[in-house]
This record gives structure tokens, C-alpha cells and sequence, in this order.
């Protein structure tokens, strides 16, 4: 067996969430690979609405294994708080979710010197989710982090070691903080931690291969947040791509199978960084009311844009996209044409390859398409749509290169719709 992956293909928050529980029926193991609780894959089915940051999607089917992989930066505290709310939902989870000991722990620490950092930028800020995400990979690379694993031994000479060297940092900056709450909840997190089964997860994910087991893998932010091949620095701090799901749980190329690319019909992007296509203007308000743009994790409002065909044909070669999944389609309802980006023009020199920088003097390049004006919400099937959508499908799959396999029309999870 392989490993199937579905990831963003876009500045995140493409509706991975939802995808993956629609998906989960069909596989036994479903993992997480990289970042942290900056992620919040939102899931709604039975009119209630779920936001999970740490744990994967498929904890809501209880005969799924959930792995949390190696790649994964891992919060105590906010890892035991979307446990309490759980189990106050009355689910165990201690069955069905393990984790992996190569996890890097994120410290309150980490928390502290990712707001003290991202204050001392002023204008020049990341957006950071101020989730210590960044501090912590930079301890993991600097070869300095904790690890899940640790928790078994000596942890607090461990982290007590650890701090002292981030206290030095943190002297550089001119910064206050209160560290002794994020201490009492991380001693929590830790022993809500101990409750679940620590793992080796490349042995356990490879075992289950070699058992016939199918495994999906869940990313989280997008590939235009990469750290390598996103727009830096204006990056998450991992890899997002799919090069990212082998190193985040130990699984070797030749074991990936599906690559599930999932993209909006349009654009959007939370944070600081360039964004192409952005509409800044009455019709990107539109599109954030239209489809609730507002962040999950932070409840920013995320910044809306028209579909950039430049940045998605990229997205879909450093992944090795096999099957495409469109989100949102339904938001774009009430827009009597809808734009998608073709070409940038930089200095008057038009290219379809995503640059090395996206220059403020960046011009857009558009293609206009009829839009379908109907309400997509209540569909069933693909033979509903109107022709003006199944042609805007048609012209996207052209240019990518890829077949568009699942609609999604709606966040529930039977607004979900199988192209044959
Ligand atoms: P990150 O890993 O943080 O990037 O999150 P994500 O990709 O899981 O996306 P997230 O859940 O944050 O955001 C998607 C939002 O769109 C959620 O509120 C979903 O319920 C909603 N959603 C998903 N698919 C659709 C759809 O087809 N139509 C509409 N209207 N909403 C959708």
C-alpha cells in the first residue's frame, strides 16, 4: 500500500478540514506531517462546527488510527485544551490517537520569543500566528528542541536547561511577558500527553503499509507557505509541500501514491506577504462575506483575491498533484464574470512561472470567464451544475493539467461532490 496525501495548494485555509473527513471513510490510518496549532481545519457535519489545531481530521471516525507524525511541532497546552473539549463532546480519544516521540515539543518559551520577535519587526512583521511554531523548527534545525519523547525522562532538568538558553535570547529584546500560567498549563499538557501511546511513527506508518493498511496524509497551511518554495519570508516555518509528508513521518518517495491538491475557486491569504491577485476593493469584500473569510486559528480577516492560475500551476508541479479538489465554487455565486489570473507581467515582461520574488510592481494578466449565478449549496450531483460552472471546470483542468476529481459546494460534509 501507499500513502495518499491531500494538501493546500494555495496560502492555506482551502478547506483541507472538511476534505479529509469527507475522505477518512475510505482509509484506515490518517496522519499529520508538519506545522502546528497554527493550522485550524474547521468540520461541520451534523450542524455543528469543529475547529482541530494539533489532532487530525479522522478523530471523528472512531475506527480510524490518528497519527501525529514526527514532522509535527506539538504545544502541550494547546494540545490538552482541544482534548478537554473533546472529551466534554464524550469522545476517548486515547484509542484512536498516538503520537509520535520525534514530535518537537513547542515550550511557553517559544511562544514568548515568537511575539517578542515578531514585535521587534514593526512594519517588516511575518503575520506570525504567534503560536511559537517558528521558534520551535528553529530549535529543531538549531538542534537544540525537545522532543515528545522527552517527556520520559528528566523533563524538567531538560526544559529548565532550555529555558535558560531562551531567557538569554529574550534579554536581547525589549520585551515583558509572564511566563508562570503558560508553565502551569504546560505541566497539564504534559501529563494529558502521558495518557496516550508514544510512538516510533515511521515504523508504525511503514508497518501499516506492509499490512495492505491505507494511510492518508493531512497537511496543513498551503504550498504557497512552504518554507522553501513559498513566498519567503513570508512562509510558515515547515515544509507544506509533499517532499514534507515523507520527511514528517518517515515514509519513503516511492510510497506515496494519490497527491490530492486542494485549491479554492478563488484566493485568499491571511497575513503579511505579496498576494498577486488581490482584490482590495468592493468585490474582495464581497468575497470574504460570501465565503466567511475569517481565520480559523485567529479570526483575522483573511485578504481575497481572483484564482491565480500562475501560482497554482506551480503549486501542482512541486507537489506532483494527481487529483484536484475545488472548494468554495459556491461562494462565487452571486459574480456575473469571474477573473483567474494567467500571466504576471514584471518591467513589461509577461511570465507564467511563479518568480523568485513577487515584485510590488507586479501587473496581473486575466482571463474573464461567465460566472454561474445559481446557488450550488443544495446540489447532489455533477450533473446539476450549471454549464457555465462545469465550463469554468473544463477551462481549469485544461490549463492545469489535472483532473478537478471532488467539488466541495458547501462546508458540510454532504456538500461534497464526486465527479465521475
Ligand atoms: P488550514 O490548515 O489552517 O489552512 O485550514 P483548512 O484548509 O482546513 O481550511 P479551514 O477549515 O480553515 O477553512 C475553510 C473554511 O471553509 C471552513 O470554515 C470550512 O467549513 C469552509 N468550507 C470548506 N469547504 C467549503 C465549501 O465548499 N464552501 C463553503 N462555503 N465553505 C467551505
Amino acid at each position: 500500500m501507499k500513502v495518499d496525501v491531500l494538501l493546500g495548494l494555495q496560502w492555506g485555509d482551502e478547506g483541507k478540514g472538511k476534505v479529509v473527513d469527507v475522505l477518512t471513510p475510505k482509509y484506515d490510518v490518517i496522519t499529520r506531517f508538519q506545522g502546528g496549532p497554527n493550522a485550524g481545519h474547521t468540520l461541520e457535519f451534523d450542524n455543528i462546527k469543529h475547529v482541530l489545531h494539533n489532532i487530525p481530521s479522522g478523530i471523528f471516525h472512531e475506527s480510524k488510527m490518528n497519527i501525529i507524525g514526527n514532522g509535527v511541532v506539538l504545544d502541550p497546552i494547546s494540545f490538552k485544551q482541544e482534548i478537554d473539549e473533546l472529551e466534554a463532546r464524550g469522545m476517548d480519544m486515547t484509542k484512536n490517537l498516538v503520537i509520535s516521540k520525534k514530535a518537537h515539543l513547542i515550550l511557553p518559551t517559544h511562544r514568548i520569543l515568537d511575539a517578542a520577535s515578531e514585535a521587534s519587526k514593526g512594519k517588516t512583521k511575518i503575520g506570525s500566528t504567534l503560536k511559537g511554531i517558528g521558534p520551535t523548527y528553529m530549535d529543531k534545525t538549531g538542534r537544540n528542541g525537545l522532543r515528545v519523547g522527552d517527556i520520559l525522562s528528566n523533563f524538567d532538568e531538560k526544559y529548565s536547561d532550555l529555558k535558560k538558553k531562551h531567557e538569554q535570547l529574550l534579554s536581547m529584546y525589549n520585551f515583558e511577558y509572564n511566563i508562570e500560567e503558560f508553565e502551569k498549563g504546560l505541566k497539564e499538557g504534559i501529563e494529558c500527553l502521558k495518557k496516550f501511546t508514544l510512538i516510533d511513527s515511521e515504523h508504525q506508518i511503514n508497518g501499516y503499509l506492509k499490512d495492505g493498511k491505507s494511510v492518508l496524509a493531512e497537511g496543513a497551511q498551503g504550498t504557497l507557505l512552504d518554507i522553501d518554495f513559498g513566498s519567503y519570508p513570508y512562509v510558515t516555518s515547515s515544509n507544506t509541500i509533499c517532499a514534507g509528508a515523507c520527511t514528517g513521518m518517515g515514509v519513503a518517495p516511492n510510497k506515496i501514491g494519490e497527491v490530492f491538491g486542494i485549491f479554492k475557486a478563488y484566493c485568499t491569504r491571511v497575513g503579511s506577504g505579496p498576494f498577486p491577485t488581490e482584490l482590495e476593493c468592493e468585490t474582495g469584500e464581497e468575497l470574504r462575506k460570501a465565503g466567511h473569510e475569517f481565520g480559523a486559528t485567529t479570526g483575522r480577516p483573511r485578504r481575497c483575491g481572483w484564482l491565480d492560475l500562475v501560482a497554482l500551476k506551480y503549486s501542482v508541479m512541486i507537489n506532483g498533484v494527481t487529483q484536484l479538489i475545488m472548494t468554495k465554487g459556491d461562494v462565487l455565486s452571486s459574480f456575473k464574470t469571474i477573473k483567474v489570473a494567467t500571466a504576471y507581467k514584471i518591467d513589461g515582461e509577461e511570465t507564467t512561472e511563479f518568480p523568485f520574488e513577487l515584485p510590488d510592481n507586479l501587473e496581473v494578466v486575466y482571463d474573464e470567464l461567465p460566472g454561474w449565478n445559481a446557488d450550488l449549496t443544495g446540489m447532489k450531483s455533477e450533473d446539476e451544475f450549471p454549464e457555465e460552472l462545469n465550463n469554468y471546470i473544463s477551462y481549469l483542468e485544461a490549463e492545469l493539467e489535472v483532473p478537478i476529481t471532488i467539488v466541495s459546494v458547501g462546508p458540510d460534509r454532504d456538500q461534497t461532490i464526486v465527479r465521475a
